[in-house]
């Protein structure tokens, strides 16, 4: 049985003290969550400290959205993976879209990232996904091998048993456009059938989660699908029964 993960990337929205009353209302509500499902909550580096407490003895885990390929010295505004896993996160968020679209965050670096992330005891939580002119191209498959043979093939396999994945179609991200979930499970069964060039049964064990407008109306259908492990949840994590109810969707 493959892990079951819901998590939360709040990306750069709420103040600290919107944070707090947002981890309040989950705290409040965890309990309708089956047992079973792994909830984590990615929140922005300015309240990992104080989210680290108020979620300690709790089952749900707190998450980074980014850290630094570098591992510490003159990179002025930059948060190391060693500073992350100090506030007492257990995931960072490596390789998202908006990372690599934005602030030009490529494959070599996100390797470095990934690398100094597992070294500091960070589990990533690694994002690939295709825009939608490449999909139009027919391209998509390519570009999410070649995201994934640039990074997660190049770990062993000890490293690899501590990444989940995020399968995020760049087009549904924000755009209340979701893939189908035929189109989900097509895509993460190539995923898992990627890894399994490089790392052979152990392709079965990884948790590859979708993201890209997933909501408590599409989560049921998309969670069902069988190489579908979870989500990663964008704008709907900002309200905690939005984010509660997708949790309970598998
Ligand atoms: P969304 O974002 O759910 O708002 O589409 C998902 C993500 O970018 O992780």
């Amino acid at each position: 049985m493959r892990r079951k993960i819901v998590a939360g990337n709040w990306k750069m929205n709420t103040t600290p003290a919107e944070g707090k009353a947002l981890i309040g209302e989950l705290l409040s509500k965890i309990a309708d969550v089956p047992a079973g499902v792994e909830v984590i909550v990615s929140t922005p580096f300015t309240h990992l400290v104080p989210a680290a407490e108020q979620l300690s003895g709790s089952r749900i885990a707190l998450s980074a959205q980014n850290c630094a390929n570098k591992e510490s010295g003159a990179y002025t505004g930059e948060i190391s993976a060693k500073m992350v896993a100090a506030t007492g996160a257990q995931y960072v968020i490596l390789g998202h879209s908006e990372r690599r679209e934005y602030y030009g965050e490529t494959d070599a670096i996100l390797l470095e990232k990934t690398k100094l992330a597992l070294e500091n005891g960070l589990a990533p939580i690694f994002c690939i996904g295709e825009k939608l002119e490449e999909r139009e191209s027919n391209i998509h498959f390519d570009v999410v091998k070649t995201q994934i043979e640039a990074v997660v093939c190049q770990l062993s396999s000890e490293e690899l048993s501590k990444v989940v994945l995020a399968y995020e179609p760049v087009w549904a991200i924000g755009t209340g456009k979701t893939a189908t979930s035929e189109q989900a499970q097509e895509m993460h069964a190539y995923i898992r059938s990627v890894l399994a060039v490089k790392f052979g049964k152990q392709a079965e064990e990884v948790a590859i989660l979708y993201g890209g407008s997933a909501k408590p109306g599409n989560a049921p259908e998309l969670f069902s699908q069988p190489d579908v492990d979870g989500g990663l949840i964008g704008g709907a994590s900002l309200v905690a029964d939005d984010f509660i109810a997708i949790a309970k969707s598998f």
